[in-house]
């Protein structure tokens, strides 16, 4: 863990070892060193603006890392972002135990460069080797401290930015453990200790089949380890607006059932619990921050096992719903456990609906790592999740939905079949499928298979993203604003 505060006192006059400068493209630098240092290393050609580019001198009794930052018209969050991950990419080899950041001057209020360097900053602090013996070769040390120095007092965002950026990386925790560690028990316990103010309650198989949820029991029927209905409740005093409701997807590990899949890769399923783990990390950062809106989250955790007890394909099952539902491919589980788990969300007073599962393959055909699918059933709400993704930073796109994909997902002898025949629109058919539990609420579906690990941006390479974390903390916040 990083401690990390803002200042409004210069980076020189700090107690950091370490000073980060971000380079503009033909702009000068605002605080040099005494004898000029940083723009002699610019004179020189070391450092350039070039978005990235680092370069390191000695002066002052400290050391300066100059980052390009690139143009200033061309200047986001994002590169920001990236800049203090390479940043502190660079600190870590040198041993920096104090960073201090002088944030770019003068950006205008669509920028949030304390939020982005913070986050760019604790999650390239991220490590996914904790299954490792400690490799002494490797000196480098963790970064103790990193101050935020600007002219103007930034105390607000930085905290918002360390509860965020807390709960992205927990959920990267949660991801890269494997499935033998992270059950749905080991999950639901998480939930239980997110954060005191949150009410947790947790359901198992009895209680699935008592409630009539075969959907979501036909995944779990399969697996020796107990499933979890897990529910997180966040309602403070005076809170305003809708009830909204976020449905995770949390299958520990998804071997595909009897329709198994290929054995290439299938490691990367313990992954197959990332919706459900940025609900419930969203969940423990909306309660840190004393959002005042009301939030209940679902959470259907289960293994998808090939286990005598299993589903087999031409099973028909019946949801919470009352729909009948044809199993045609045990491999489509995500939506069987999403379809009772919206349908409990709605029973427990949500007004409007966000679903996050690595729900299709063909969404990482569509996509690839750099946005996350978006499907809706209604415009106003897919237009407010979108634009709040945006400015969360998170790329997200929109596919459409049309009555003739939900054509597809009609059963020859249920009301239902999880696997349409053919492969065409994957995605969408899958929206389609989840859209019949979703009663007449606005609901949007977010189909994070293509970003949900491995995402390749510098502040998170490889192994779990968190994806999705951020959005959802700010959606709540935009929620409770009104
Ligand atoms: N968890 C998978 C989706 C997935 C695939 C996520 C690859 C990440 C990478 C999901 O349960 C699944 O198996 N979906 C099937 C559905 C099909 C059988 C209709 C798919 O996408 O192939
Ligand atoms: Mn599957
Ligand atoms: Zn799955």
């Amino acid at each position: 863990m990083i401690r990390v505060q803002a200042t409004t006192e210069l980076a020189a006059a700090t107690g950091a070892d370490t000073v980060a400068v971000g380079l503009l493209d033909g702009e000068r630098i605002h605080h040099d060193t005494a004898d000029g240092a940083l723009a002699a290393l610019v004179e020189a050609g070391e450092a350039k603006a070039a978005p990235g580019h680092l370069a390191v001198v000695h002066a002052d009794g400290k050391r300066w890392v100059l980052v390009g930052l690139g143009r200033r018209e061309d200047l986001d969050d994002e590169r920001l972002r990236v800049a203090a991950a390479k940043v502190h990419g660079r600190a870590r080899e040198l041993g920096t135990r104090s960073l201090c950041w002088e944030l770019p001057h003068k950006l205008g209020p669509e920028h949030h460069p304390a939020r982005a360097v913070v986050e760019g900053t604790v999650l390239a602090a991220h490590r996914m080797d904790r299954w490792k013996r400690r490799d002494d070769e490797d000196g480098a040390g963790a970064l103790e401290e990193l101050l935020v120095s600007d002219h103007d007092d930034r105390t607000a965002a930085v905290e918002r930015a360390v509860v965020v950026a807390g709960a992205v990386n927990a959920a990267r925790r949660l991801q890269e453990a494997p499935a033998n560690e992270m059950t749905p028990e080991a999950l639901a316990a998480r939930a239980r200790e997110l954060h005191p103010s949150l009410q947790v309650e947790v359901e198992g198989r009895a209680d699935l089949v008592r409630r009539g949820y075969g959907a979501f029991g036909a995944v779990a029927a399969g697996a020796h380890r107990e499933p979890q209905l897990i529910t997180v409740r966040h309602e403070p005093e005076g809170a305003t607006g809708p009830v909204l409701g976020l449905v995770g997807k949390a299958v520990t590990f998804d071997t595909g059932g009897i329709s198994l899949k290929p054995g290439a890769k299938m490691a990367e399923m313990k992954f197959d619990m990332s919706g459900g783990a940025a609900v419930l990390e969203a969940m423990g950062a909306i309660a840190a921050l004393g959002l005042p809106v009301r939030v209940v989250a679902v959470v259907g955790a289960t293994e998808n096992m090939p286990g005598g007890g299993a589903m087999r394909p031409g099973d028909i099952v019946t949801s919470a719903e009352g729909l009948t539902i044809e199993v045609d491919n045990t491999d489509a589980e995500g939506r069987l456990v999403l379809a009772d788990c919206l349908h409990h969300a709605r029973q427990l007073g949500a007004e409007r609906l966000v679903d996050v599962a690595t729900l299709t393959g063909a969404i990482v055909v569509a996509l690839g790592s750099t946005h996350t699918g978006l499907m809706a059933s209604d415009d106003a709400w897919a237009v407010e999740v979108l634009a709040v993704a945006q400015e969360a930073g998170e790329p997200v796109w929109r596919l459409p939905l049309h009555p003739e994909y939900a054509d597809a997902v009609k059963g020859r002898y249920a009301d239902l079949t999880n696997a349409p025949e053919g492969r065409k629109a994957g995605s969408i058919t899958a929206a389609e499928f989840l859209k019949r539990f979703t009663g007449d609420l606005p609901w949007v579906h977010l189909d994070i298979a293509g970003t949900a690990w491995d995402g390749g941006r510098a502040y998170a390479p490889k192994g779990g993203t968190g994806v999705m974390v951020r959005t959802l903390v700010a959606l709540a916040e935009r929620s409770a604003a009104g």
